[in-house]
């Protein structure tokens, strides 16, 4: 059990604006501090920090807690994981055995060295003559050096049942453990069988920006399906934050890091001498990937296949990108359908050559809106100026948005005012557009709509406000909680929804322990995101002036006049929700 004076000291020790001021760039508002959320995309800031307080909280997305909540949700941490990254942060030694999050740990670090052996294995498999399918096919077909092999601690897995199973098994590790890594699967026909997760592939271990070995991808030689094979995700390996050969490129990539659909075009890349590629898991990029690449360039050149797909992928990477305030760029390899294809085919230094031609957003897509109406038919012309002004208005600075009129004015000779009253006209309408999209979501997530950490607010919103009251006083003033539970005033058959009941308990359970309500201890319990909840019920109270016990037992009385039956249907929150929209 960890101890509140522990958890005190890290928090003490590592300021929450400091730590967070090294994720977001944060800026005064009074005795706070704003800035743009890390956990959402947003482009004005509704992310706060209270550093009196000692939370954060944003008003877009809901998230909050406290520096542990921070680092949990910005480093993808367990709790005691989180707790050990402030402890070394501050220089703190932890107490050696907390209970449940230390086998969470040693969980992973075991995990981290099975495969490490997996990868060990692998390798030597891949050098073994007896074996040499999966060397000659890296060698052969797609012209890795050996030191490019080496490098990347390339492999083969033989074609078996059991080979890394027994290799596992004799280096001491258990069955369970194996399956925990993703390596060994467990028969569903035979009772007690286990063989290996991949059999007859190249094996490319996938690392961490530290150089763990989290997870395994795995190609097929010849044709066949499923082409390539990937470990399932696991705390430890998340697809959405992992970037493939990161590790490697995090030290090239300063000035621009390439970034490409699959790990073979990443290897080809590194191969050929580009050391800042780096690529994505089979999966799109997402917010989190955009955000860790920020954090070690500051531009990125998108060079994705040339298929349909790929250029639809481009198009939300470039979106994303922008989104945290990365630059972007693209690059569209030629007569190849991937940057492996053409390294292969026109060599590296024509790559190089690309690179240099590599075009931004606009021209990109000033490109394509051109190739495919041409401007010397008049109504051709007219499609492609109206398609252009979209593109125009998408630009959120004002800046960029006269320089791209005035070259389109220029290139396409057309006067520079209409041009950009037009532009102003799509602008407009695209506020407006947002503005009810924005209205209609803080509708819903009042009226407890589609609400994921509490969904049982639809139905029972009355009493749920209610619950939520009494929380927030309870988080605030230990006085009131002490007092209550002596004189048996509330309990939790009383709570109506089932997240609010689970928070009371555990506060009950802390003072009970003579403990308070602390965001640290109850990080413990809930998910990050419920954490953003509990903060969110204890700054609704503290903006209050009185918070005291008669307060408190308004509030209670009104839960339980509330009553356990459903005020309200789906149907009436519907109508709630029409009612207000009408009105406004
Ligand atoms: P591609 O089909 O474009 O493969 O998929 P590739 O990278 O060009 O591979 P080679 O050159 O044929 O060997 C792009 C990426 O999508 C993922 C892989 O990460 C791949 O690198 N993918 C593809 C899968 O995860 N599973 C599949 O079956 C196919
Ligand atoms: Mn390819």
């Amino acid at each position: 059990m960890l101890d509140q004076t522990i958890i005190e000291e890290l928090k003490i020790r590592n300021n929450i604006e400091d730590v967070i001021s090294s994720y977001v760039r944060l800026s005064r508002a009074g005795k706070d501090l704003k800035g743009l959320c890390p956990f959402h995309s947003e482009k004005t800031p509704s992310f706060h920090v209270h550093p009196a307080e000692g939370y954060f909280h944003c008003f877009g997305c809901g998230a909050g807690g406290d520096v542990i909540t921070f680092v949990m949700r910005a480093e993808n941490l367990a709790y005691p994981e989180a707790l050990e990254y402030l402890a070394k942060r501050a220089g703190i030694a932890l107490p050696v055995d907390y209970g449940e999050g230390k086998k969470r740990d040693a969980d992973r670090s075991l995990v981290a060295a099975m495969n490490r052996e997996a990868a060990k294995y692998f390798h030597a498999c891949l050098i073994d003559p007896k074996t040499p399918a999966g060397l000659d096919y890296l060698q052969k077909k797609r012209g890795f050096s050996m030191s490019l092999i080496r490098r990347f601690g390339l492999g083969y897995a033989p074609n078996g049942w059991d080979g890394l199973r027994n290799h596992l098994r004799a280096k001491g590790y258990t069955y369970e453990q194996m399956v925990t890594a993703n390596l060994v699967q467990k028969s569903t026909k035979r009772e007690n069988s286990y063989y290996d997760v991949f059999r007859d592939r190249v094996m490319v271990p996938i690392f961490d920006v530290g150089g763990n070995v989290v997870a395994f991808g795995g190609r097929l030689l010849s044709d066949g399906q499923p082409k390539y094979l990937n470990s399932a995700e696991t705390p430890a390996f998340r697809k959405s934050k992992t970037l493939f050969a990161l590790n490697f490129a995090k030290d090239h990539c300063a000035e621009r890091m390439i970034l490409c659909e699959g790990y073979m075009d990443a290897m080809a890349l590194h191969g050929a001498g580009f050391p800042s590629a780096v690529a994505t898991l089979g999966t799109a990029i997402t917010p989190d990937h955009a955000r860790l690449m920020s954090r070690y360039t500051k531009s990125v050149i998108i060079c994705y296949d040339t298929d349909e797909a790929g250029k639809k992928a481009a198009d939300k990477a470039f979106r994303i990108l922008a989104e945290v305030g990365l630059e972007a760029r693209i690059l569209r390899v030629e007569n190849a359908k991937d940057p492996d294809e053409f390294i292969k085919k026109s060599g590296a230094a024509s790559f190089a050559r690309l690179l240099d031609k590599s075009k931004s957003r606009f021209e990109y897509k000033l490109e394509g809106i051109l190739s495919r109406h041409d401007p010397a038919v008049v109504d051709e012309k007219i499609k492609a100026l109206s398609e252009i002004t979209a593109l125009i208005a998408e630009f959120p600075s004002s800046v960029e948005r006269e320089l791209y009129i005035t070259a389109v004015s220029k290139k396409l000779e057309i006067p520079l005012k209409p041009l950009a009253e037009d532009v102003e006209r799509v602008m407009r309408k695209n506020r407006s557009r947002q503005k009810k999209a924005f209205a209609e979501d803080v509708m819903r997530k009042t009226e407890g709509y589609a609400d994921r950490i509490n969904p049982q607010i639809v139905g029972n919103v009355a009493s749920a406000r209610a619950e939520e009251a009494i929380l927030g006083i309870l988080l605030l003033r230990e006085d009131v909680t002490e007092r209550a539970l002596k004189e048996g005033v509330l309990c939790k058959e009383h709570f109506v929804t089932d997240f609010n009941r689970r928070v009371f308990m555990k506060i009950a359970e802390l003072a009970e322990e003579g403990m308070p309500p602390e965001t640290g201890l109850l990080g413990a319990y809930f998910t990050p995101e419920e954490m953003g909840r509990i903060v969110e019920m204890r700054l609704a109270r503290s903006t209050l002036t009185d918070n005291g016990y008669t307060v408190f037992l308004t509030c209670v009385d009104r839960l339980k006049k509330g009553g356990r039956t459903s005020e309200n249907s789906p149907e009436d929150i519907r109508a709630i929700i029409e009612k207000k929209r009408k009105g406004t």
